[in-house]
């Protein structure tokens, strides 16, 4: 007894210890979005000096990426995961010059960001169309779920891992909602059928595994991104290109998928 109540509450200290506040999570995607538009690192004041930062899973001078050219932001969606210290945020640039759709996962450190990640798409990319991406994007509802209707993390994880799984292992069942609908790059499945599941995804062709799985998690509007090698769709990267799967589950079961995919040749070659 002594000895479980000890352990609970080391584990207790240490979950404390490694949590950060909402309100800290929140305040920086907003200086993050801030700083995109305006292509000003400076906007980002809890970047990092030793920030590590990589573009499609490639280490990038910070200040010659992305984040240092600014920006047209039409709309963005993110998650903050205060467990994790990490937060996420789908931009669609769909009125830039170049339109791009850019997926960032950043991790903290105390207070500091000390990771930044970015899945950045743009024309060639899979299935790239950043106007029909923000176009459905901004169809769908991503409200805040109600406290007693919130799926736990590892349901929430659970469903997007089944679903990664599958591709490579059809006897993997995914708990797919009624409707479910999946944005890839621009297109969409539920286009057609609002109301239906569309987002049943086959067994690929050939077996495979998707890893280096790197997670955000937000309770509040059972989001999930997961970044992630996924392999067999670029022949150029049989090991795997970089790419992102964005969920919302409600009830356990999985409402909306966005895939954004860098491809080296136009497409991926398909
Ligand atoms: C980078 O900076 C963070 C926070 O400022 C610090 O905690 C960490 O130890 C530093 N890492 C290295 C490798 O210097
Ligand atoms: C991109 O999506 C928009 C909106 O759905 C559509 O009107 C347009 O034809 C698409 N462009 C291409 C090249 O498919």
């Amino acid at each position: 007894m002594m000895y479980s109540i000890l352990f609970l509450s080391a584990a207790l200290a240490s979950t404390a210890s490694a949590a950060c506040t909402r309100e800290q999570l929140v305040a920086a995607t907003e200086a993050y979005l801030k700083a995109q538009a305006a292509g000003d690192l400076s906007a980002l004041p809890a970047l990092a000096e030793n920030v590590t930062y990589l573009e499609n899973d490639a280490p990038t001078d910070i200040t010659k990426g992305v984040l240092s050219s600014a920006i047209t932001i039409d709309f963005s969606r993110s998650l903050h995961d205060s467990v994790e210290c990490a937060v996420f945020t789908e931009i669609s640039a769909a009125t830039n010059k170049p339109p791009y759709v850019i997926a960032t996962r950043m991790l903290f450190t105390d207070d500091k960001i000390t990771t930044v990640q970015s899945v950045v798409a743009n024309d060639g990319d899979w299935a790239f169309n950043a106007t029909g991406q923000l176009y459905w994007t901004k169809t769908e509802n991503w409200d805040v779920i109600p406290e007693e209707k919130r799926d736990t993390r590892d349901v929430i994880k659970a469903a997007g891992d089944a679903y990664l799984d599958s591709w490579g292992d059809g006897t993997v069942k995914v708990p797919y909602g009624t409707p479910c609908a999946r944005l890839e790059g621009g297109s969409y499945t539920g286009s057609r059928q609002s109301t239906a599941n569309t987002c049943t995804m086959p067994q690929f062709p050939s077996a495979f595994k998707i890893e280096n799985r790197r997670y955000v998690i937000d309770e509040e509007v059972g989001g999930l991104d997961i970044f992630n090698d996924f392999p067999f769709i670029d022949a150029a990267k049989p090991d795997g290109t970089s790419s992102t799967n964005f969920f919302r589950i409600e009830g356990g079961k999985i409402r909306y998928i966005h895939e954004t995919t860098i491809c080296t040749n136009r497409n991926c070659g398909r």
